[in-house]
């Protein structure tokens, strides 16, 4: 493909998500042959570094997080010579005008109007200022060569939400803004709708006459690392539910698109959203438990509880686990539960999606051998196992009728000789060609605000009175089996091949 010479300025080029994904993602691409054959990245950050210690710190990014080691060779000196540092103070107008200056000569050099990619990577009180600057030195005034890309958190809550998008309607065009969600870009994300809408198999009975519940898990073994600060104005339901596990859903619950159209598949997503019911916030409590990680020990190791973290005050009322119950109110999804549930200091690292089928209409088997028998599941293996397994029942080899649930597994690293990109790759290319598939519109961002909106109220309103309330490697506090337990259900961990696997 030959794409038109780009520029990329990163906002917060010296940050973290710069060195371990963004540059990362950048060089993968490059190796890849998806760059522009003509490109420049420049990290724009507040301290004077020069070119060469920039590129010898993103050098070090890349030994620990780049996803390939082959940078030692001549490929990294011959992308990192296009990669340039800038020191600008994000909130003077002088740097707006260096940064005009520098696109208007890059264009001379390269002799076309360049592409120009604006990354902010910054804290979100910035981000407004960047954008409403970049707008008024008639930066992007080229809607068709200019983008702007979004790092969440997009808002507070469903008024600041608003708020921004708003405000970025009157500087931009949609189709300039791309709100990331990282997510989206996980090839394991994107392969649910390979899934559901290449195949003919599934789609008759993806709807409540066939499936019994979805649970979506969203679990990680890490605590709050070093972003105390950013997390104890966040919590577990903004950092995770209402982009991440709320796109997840819609995922599972939209409609089959017409076309793989951005706005066609964005508009089914935001009906998914629009359709999920809003829970009262007094019946909160029954719909939805909150977490905090207690001190303890993980892995033979020990660890702080999250009060006891960085940033975090010492009677926080912060969540770093959230489990909830949502039904998507429409006619494929009647009266079926979406249980959801994620947290830090879990047990496992883990992303998985279950689908929980019906069990058959009758049973005809002899009485003993229904200990072991089990309605099907579908589950999609997010991360780190890549897989997709379907659950079904098979005759135990012996002399007696015996049926056990066992796996039928297609998993990646058998499948496919390709390693599988980084979701900030596929992220990074598309925001280069200009497809925003899968990237956050901003009704999007509001509705799944939306959805939340009733327990961060309640929660608001009442304080958690047994916080800290699970420890670290569980699966977060007992309420949480409660919440599904009532409904006769249990949280489906990690399948095994073991053929004992699960509820
Ligand atoms: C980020 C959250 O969006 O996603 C983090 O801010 C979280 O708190 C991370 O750790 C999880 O991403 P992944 O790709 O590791 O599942």
């Amino acid at each position: 493909k030959k794409l038109p010479p780009t520029i990329i300025f990163i906002f917060g080029g010296s940050g973290d998500l710069t060195k371990r994904k963004l540059i990362p993602a950048l060089y993968n691409l490059y190796l890849d042959h998806f760059m522009p054959e003509k490109y420049i990245v420049v990290g724009i950050g507040r301290s004077p570094v020069s070119d060469e210690d920039y590129r010898s710190k993103l050098l070090e990014g890349m030994e620990e997080f780049s996803r390939r080691k082959d940078h030692n060779g001549k490929s990294w000196p011959a992308f990192a010579e296009n990669v340039f540092y800038q020191s600008r103070d994000l909130e003077s107008d002088e740097s707006y005008k260096g940064i005009y200056e520098y696109i208007e000569q890059q264009g001379k050099t390269w002799g076309v109007q360049p592409n120009v990619m604006f990354y902010l990577s910054v804290a979100p009180q910035l981000a407004p200022v960047i954008a409403t600057k970049l707008a008024q030195h008639k930066i992007c005034d080229d809607t068709q060569h200019t983008r702007i890309v979004f790092e969440k958190p997009f808002g507070h809550d469903l008024q600041s939400a608003k708020e921004l998008n708003k405000l970025l309607d009157s500087l931009f065009k949609e189709e300039q803004i791309y709100r990331i969600d990282h997510y989206l870009g996980k090839e394991t994300v994107q392969n649910i709708l390979a899934f559901r809408f290449a195949n003919a198999l599934f789609e008759p009975i993806w709807n409540n006459h066939y499936i019994d519940h979805i649970q979506i898990t969203a679990a990680e073994t890490i605590g709050v690392e070093d972003r105390g600060g950013y997390y104890d104005q966040s919590g577990a339901l903004r950092d995770m539910v209402q982009n991440h596990v709320l796109q997840l859903l819609c995922m599972i619950a939209m409609e089959p698109p017409t076309s793989f159209d951005s706005n066609e598949i964005r508009n089914k997503k935001v009906d998914v959203l629009s359709a999920i019911r809003r829970i009262n916030v007094e019946d909160v409590h029954e719909n939805a438990v909150r977490g905090q990680y207690a001190a303890g020990w993980q892995k033979g190791k020990e660890v702080p509880g999250y009060r006891e973290e960085k940033g975090v005050e010492p009677d926080s009322p912060v969540e770093t686990f959230v489990a909830a119950k949502f039904f998507v109110d429409n006619w494929r999804w009647k009266n079926v539960p979406f249980y959801i549930r994620t947290g830090k200091r879990l047990h496992e690292k883990t992303t998985l999606v279950t689908i929980q089928f019906k069990e058959a209409p009758h049973y005809s088997f002899p009485a003993e051998a229904a200990d072991t028998w089990r309605p099907n599941r579908l589950t999609f293996s997010i991360q780190p196992q890549m897989d997709i397994r379907i659950r079904f029942q098979a005759k135990r080899p012996g002399t007696e009728m015996v049926l056990t649930p066992v796996d039928m597994v297609f998993n990646y690293a058998e499948a496919y000789e390709e390693q599988e990109p980084e979701a900030y790759e596929t992220l990074l290319e598309d925001v280069i060609e200009g497809n925003q598939t899968l990237f956050m519109r901003a009704d999007q961002v509001e509705a799944a605000w939306e959805v939340i909106t009733p327990i961060l109220e309640a929660w608001h309103k009442r304080a958690p009175v047994d916080f800290a309330n699970y420890s670290p490697d569980s699966w977060g506090p007992e309420d949480a089996e409660a919440l599904i337990a009532r409904d006769g259900h249990f949280w489906a961990n990690l399948p095994t091949n073991t053929g004992k696997s699960g509820s």
